[in-house]
């Protein structure tokens, strides 16, 4: 066997048998794999080992830098005002990004956020750009610069070059069940972000049954790997935690979301995406301006949507990537080829409706893919018209499904049909923001989980 075989078993046993491997030893796996002298299969009993054996914060961060030196750096120097990024795990109807970029560009902050496409009952942010006809994704890094330096946002898609240690990496996790441990989450996701170099990023980690992460449980064992990162590598993060069990807003699928995004920015759109994006805002503001308050930073972030300077932001910024602007919302509601609705089969208050099987049911409408190269169709998407706690009774409308054609229109109905839970009680509502978790808390928490200290983990809301 040849000694780079022979040093990734060595590995391999070290990890099995609960060893920690040092930051030397990560570095050389992901170069070497990057390289082909660690096998495919010995990287996945590496991966196996590490999902059963876990990985100390060290570790998680040497994996996580490893990953990210294996590409480039995008480096904004000189922008004159602090620059700051947003990551959401992923949830039905999230079109927070599309609200948040103008509002910190109002804020006076710069936003250079990379992104991706929509694979299974997530939509992704390029894909809701994509249905403003004109807009580009594919921006050259000189290009991405001169953009925010102009106008203060710019969202385009991640280049290959982008933590391509990560890319492979993760691919290999889908195919060997390796996928959902929280350090190697947090890993992946950290190293696409450190790869960019901004003064604060906030997580939307979303919780519940139409999330990545079922349970607040597992989104804050998360939350606390990826803020370690962010400690190590002098980053500042923080996190928050908000609901997905129903759908985010009223809108779901890709030209539909764009149109309530701007609802937002007008000031008439759903509460709930106006309150999440609102809070990243001022999360993103206290961290790069440390002398406001929380209070004071919240105030300044609701008064962009109030004042009109987030939707004259939001103008500029879709302008300046190739959108056109003018017919929107109205433009982006047109209908798709086959248009239906579901009706309530009985009487009842509206209990619940699963996030999951919303975007099942949009993607099969012809919203979403279910294999890379499947083009999605920017009409396709599903209205919900009754809300959480409303009486119902037979016939009554509980969504519209927009479909790219008859035989998907029945199955998203069929679908879509079983989001929709009536009961004779009232649903009893949970809150929409779960916590806002930094450093020190998680590390708090940590340390009170070994019994050492009685302090309260996030900040509760
Ligand atoms: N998203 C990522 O980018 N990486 C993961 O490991 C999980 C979700």
């Amino acid at each position: 066997m040849e000694e780079s075989a022979l040093r990734a078993l060595d590995l391999i046993a070290k990890k099995r048998d609960g060893g920690a491997l040092t930051t030397a030893q990560w570095n050389w796996l992901v170069s070497a794999y990057g390289r082909g002298d660690v096998a495919e299969e010995q990287m996945s009993a590496l991966l196996m080992a590490t999902w059963f054996r876990g990985m100390s914060a060290a570790e998680t961060l040497a994996l996580t830098l490893a990953m990210r030196d294996s590409g480039d750096i995008l480096r904004l120097p000189g922008l004159g005002r602090p620059l700051v990024d947003k990551h959401s795990t992923g949830g039905v109807g999230d079109k927070v990004t599309l609200v948040l970029a103008p509002m910190v560009a109002a804020l006076g902050l710069a936003m250079a956020k990379l992104s991706g496409r929509g694979l299974g009952h997530t939509g992704g942010t390029l894909d809701k750009l994509e249905a403003i006809s004109g807009y580009r994704v594919d921006l050259s890094p000189d290009q991405l610069v001169a953009q925010v330096r102009a106008v203060g946002v710019a969202v385009a898609a991640a280049s290959q070059q982008l933590a391509p240690a990560d890319r492979r990496l993760y691919a290999l996790r889908d195919a060997t069940g390796t996928v959902n441990q929280a350090g190697l989450i947090a890993a992946s996701i950290m190293s696409k972000k450190l790869a960019v170099e901004t003064d604060a990023l906030v997580l939307d980690v979303k919780v519940g049954e139409g999330a990545f992460f079922a349970t607040q449980l597992d989104g804050e064992a998360f939350a606390e790997a990826a803020l370690a990162i962010g400690a190590g590598a002098g980053r500042q993060v923080r996190a928050v935690l908000t609901k997905m069990a129903s759908p985010l807003g009223r809108e779901v699928g890709n030209g539909r979301e764009v149109a309530e995004a701007i609802d937002v920015l007008s000031g008439h759109g759903p509460k709930e995406v106006a309150t999440i994006a609102a809070v990243l805002a001022a999360n993103l503001l206290e961290m790069v301006m440390p002398d406001a308050s929380a209070e004071t930073a919240a105030a300044k972030a609701w008064q962009t949507l109030a004042n009109g300077s987030a939707m004259e932001h939001f103008e500029r910024w879709i302008s300046a990537q190739g959108g056109a602007i003018s017919g929107l919302p109205a433009r982006l509601r047109q209908a798709a080829a086959a248009e239906g609705v579901i009706r309530a089969d009985r009487t009842g208050t509206l209990a619940a409706i699963s996030a999951l099987a919303i975007g099942q049911a949009a993607a099969l409408a012809g919203a979403g893919r279910s294999r890379k190269e499947d083009q999605v169709d920017p009409r396709a998407g599903i209205t919900l018209v009754a809300e959480v706690g409303q009486a119902m009774v037979p016939g009554d409308v509980l969504a519209l499904i927009h479909a790219s054609d008859q035989t998907r229109l029945g199955q998203a109905q069929r679908l879509g049909a079983r989001a929709f839970r009536l009961a004779d009680g009232t649903g009893a509502e949970t809150p929409l923001m779960l916590a806002v978790m930094r450093h020190a808390d998680a590390h708090r928490k940590r340390r009170r989980s070994r019994g050492s200290d009685g302090g309260d983990g996030g900040t509760d809301l």
